[in-house]
């Protein structure tokens, strides 16, 4: 196969899809795509942090060590206020949204992001990621944008992926037009396409869930986890849970199989925030033939009523999340 660069493959799906786009969108995926090399320049030192100076101390270039997660949100927060395409942003680590005023940025787009997922997983070296989730503004650029327009349907998300920090850097992103993958070759520092027209399998083989939390969960979540750990007459599904997202989201994505993080008495709307992890991670699996569902209602139909808003989330192979739902629904759910 041929070396493609994220960036060529970007223009060559524009031309193709639309052909009128005037740029921004390329230099927002542009900024978006140098803030995360950036991250996982970082993320890869991480070990080094006491030999490099300490979290909160002066290091060895006088530079002050923060915090990676802070890190990653300073990054990309500086970097999506100063490309000139996003007029307003949210963030998990921004408790309100960050609306650019018309005069720094007339941007068209809203860009949502988890600067870094599994943020658990730093201090014992296993992966981590960023996820994003991109909307267009849909009135005219030159008035001032309202934070209540940030709460978006959805299914109106212009592009979506993720960034994941592992043995590789990786990027995997929808437009909507299929789901592709490229592996970070650090001897050139591009992103080079490796997975291309990403598909998951309509069934798998392993399910994904913190299961230590039976003791919260309902009957018909039981009865689910249950399903996949002892199947009448098949072969037990086997339990992968990295507690990062984007690693187990990648997994399900590759191998098939499903990720969930339901409802419990302790989070009755589970953990995982809509907006820039449960809505971006179920348009790549739409996109990739897979399905996304709160155990209810489809991610994708859903619309927030606030920008941190939490859902349950069951996402995977298209037989596996329909399993799911049949359980839930049997249950009297839906
Ligand atoms: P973040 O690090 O961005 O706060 O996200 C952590 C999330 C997610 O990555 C993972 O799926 C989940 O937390 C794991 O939660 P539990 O430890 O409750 O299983
Ligand atoms: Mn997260
Ligand atoms: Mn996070």
């Amino acid at each position: 196969m041929p070396e493609i660069t994220v960036t060529e493959h970007l223009l060559a799906a524009q031309m193709e899809w639309s052909p009128k786009a005037t740029g921004q969108f390329t230099s927002l995926l542009h900024d978006l795509i140098v803030s995360a090399k950036i991250i996982s320049r970082n993320v890869k030192q991480a070990g080094l942090v006491d030999i490099l100076g300490g979290t909160g101390e002066v290091n060895v270039q006088g530079e002050r060590v923060q915090k990676l997660d802070e890190f990653a949100n300073k990054t990309l927060v500086y970097r999506m206020r100063t490309c000139g395409a996003v007029c307003a942003l949210g963030s998990e680590e921004l408790e309100e949204p960050l609306i650019i005023p018309p005069e720094e940025s007339s941007g068209s787009y809203i860009i949502y992001f988890d600067p870094l997922d599994g943020s658990s997983n730093i201090d014992v070296n296993v992966s981590i990621g960023t996820i994003f989730s991109i909307y267009r503004r849909r009135e005219d650029a030159t008035e001032p944008f309202r934070a209540e327009r940030m709460l978006r349907p959805c299914d109106t998300q212009v592009a979506a992926g993720y960034f994941l920090y592992g043995p590789s850097t990786m990027m995997v992103y929808t437009t909507g037009h299929g789901v592709n993958g490229f592996t970070l070759d650090p001897s050139i520092g591009e992103f080079l396409l490796s997975h291309p027209n990403m598909q998951i399998a309509p069934r798998g083989a392993i399910y994904s869930v913190n299961a230590s939390y039976d003791r919260f969960w309902d009957e018909a979540t039981r009865e689910c986890v249950d399903s996949f750990c002892h199947p009448a007459g098949g072969q037990p599904y086997s339990l992968r849970y990295v507690g990062s997202l984007v690693a187990d989201f990648h997994r399900t994505l590759l191998y098939g199989g499903i990720f969930m993080y339901p409802a419990d008495t302790r989070k009755p709307d589970g953990k995982l925030r809509l907006m820039y992890e449960a809505a971006p991670m179920a348009f790549l699996a739409e996109q990739a033939g897979g399905k996304a569902t709160d155990g209810v209602h489809r991610i994708l139909d859903k619309t927030p009523l606030s920008i941190h808003e939490r859902t349950p989330l069951i996402i995977g192979s298209s037989e596996d999340v329909d399993h799911v739902a049949d359980i839930y629904r049997r249950h009297g759910r839906g």
